[in-house]
Formats: structure tokens, sequence, C-alpha cells
């Protein structure tokens, strides 16, 4: 079977004035449809920048990637945005919900940027799974640190994207939202089969994991 993310000699390279910071330095991956897999690696060596180039919102300086059978070279920044919205999920670190907005609006929202529509059922499913239906009409403010990292989570899936990318979707959370949140990232894998490659310091989390890859400085280390 074709793999639904395939990189090869994948090298990002961040210019900072005159001097070049090797964020990437060569990285060959390739993901099956379905894997739920775990990028750990010490602070820097480029789990985040991997996760922003494979999503689409930074372009790789060398090498090649392939996203469900879409080849990112030559692709324009508005290709790669349309793609990332209809293919990719991204949960953020730091949740980045929308303060003004209720939970609900922060989740439809994302189906109204996509412009497919909204599905209702969809929508049931996935706040029923995430355990957040009681929490749909709070503002960002009046939801747990646990409950908002949930919300994003609602949001990155609700579109049914091909792919779930979450960068340290655990790291400010307690140990026991931690489980909630690694419970319902299974939950989703083993009910939708969503692939998922999720950044974490954790070995707990990464432990929930189908296979753990090991980042440094710029390379996979091991698979
Ligand atoms: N926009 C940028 N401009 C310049 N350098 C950058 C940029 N983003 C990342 N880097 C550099 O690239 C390297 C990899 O960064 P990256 O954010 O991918 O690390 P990381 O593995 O996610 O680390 P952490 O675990 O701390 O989040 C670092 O040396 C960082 O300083
Ligand atoms: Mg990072």
């Amino acid at each position: 079977m074709e793999p639904i993310i395939s990189t090869k000699g994948l090298k990002k390279i961040f210019r900072i004035g005159k001097v070049d910071v090797p964020a990437l330095r060569g990285v060959d991956l390739r993901v099956q449809e379905g894997e739920f897999v775990a990028v750990v690696g010490p602070s820097g060596c480029g789990k985040s920048t991997l996760l922003h180039v494979l999503g689409g919102l930074t372009s790789p300086t060398e090498g090649h990637v392939l996203v469900d059978g879409n080849d990112f070279r030559g692709m324009s920044d508005a290709d790669r945005t349309r793609f990332r919205r209809h293919k990719i999920g991204f949960v953020f670190q730091r949740y980045n919900l929308l303060p003004t907005l209720t939970a609900r609006h922060n989740i439809s929202i994302a189906t109204h940027i996509q412009g497919n529509g909204f599905n209702p059922h969809r929508f049931q499913a996935v706040t029923s799974m995430l355990g957040i239906t009681e929490k749909l009409e709070h503002r960002p403010y009046a939801l747990s640190g646990g409950e908002q990292q949930r919300v994003a989570i609602a949001r990155a899936v609700i579109c049914e994207p091909k792919i779930l990318l979450a960068d340290e979707p655990t790291g400010n959370l307690d140990t026991e939202n931690s489980q909630i949140v690694l419970d319902m990232m299974r939950e989703l894998n083993r009910t939708f089969r969503q692939t998922i490659l999720m950044i974490t310091h954790n070995l707990e989390a990464a432990a929930v994991a189908d296979r753990i890859i090991r980042m440094r400085d710029g390379r996979i280390i091991s698979d």
C-alpha cells in the first residue's frame, strides 16, 4: 500500500541574517494510513518543523514530500493552504481557540472555513467522543485546560482530515487531563482509523502510539 505520508531527503534550513539554521537535515519517513505515530526527541531537534512541513504550514528547503498523493514541490502557497484545509487537522500546543467564540463555534467555524458544509452527525460523534457535549456553550475562559485542549482536537478533526498532526497536545496538561486527551486520540485512531502524528515529550504519551520515531539534530535516529 502507498504510504499516506512519505518524505525523502527532507531538509529545512532557516536563514537568520547571514546564519543558516538547519532544522531538518535529511528526513526519510513513511507513514501508512491509520497509523498512530509518536515523534520524540530533545528540544530544538526539528519536531515542530517536521510537522509544519508535513502540514503545509512551511515549505521545505530541499527534498521530496508526498502527502496523500500530493507533491509539495511546485505547489503555490495558495494550493498548499487549500490542501491543508481539506486534508490536515492541526492541534497547536497552545490551543489557539478564539476567545470570543463558544466551544461550539470554535469547532464549527472550521467547517465554514473549509467550505464543505456542517455535518451535524459528525459534530455529535466527535464532541461526544471527546466528552465536551456539556461544555459547548462555554467560551474558552470558562473551560479548563484539558477541556480547551479537547475543543482544539474537535476543531482539528471535525472536517474529517485524513491526517491529524498534533504538536504536544498534552504539553500543558496535568496527568489526569493528559490521560483523557491520550485516550481520545487513541479512540479517534481506532474508531475512525485516523492517521495521527503526535509530538510529545512524555514517554507515557508516546507509549499509546503504535510506533515511536526518535529525532535528534534534524534527523530520525530510530523508528
Ligand atoms: N522560524 C524559524 N526561524 C529560524 N529558526 C527556526 C525557526 N523555527 C525553528 N527554528 C530553529 O530550528 C530548530 C528546530 O526547531 P523546532 O521548533 O522544530 O524544534 P522542536 O524539536 O520542535 O523543539 P521543542 O521540543 O523545543 O518544541 C531550532 O534550532 C530552532 O531554533
Ligand atoms: Mg516544538
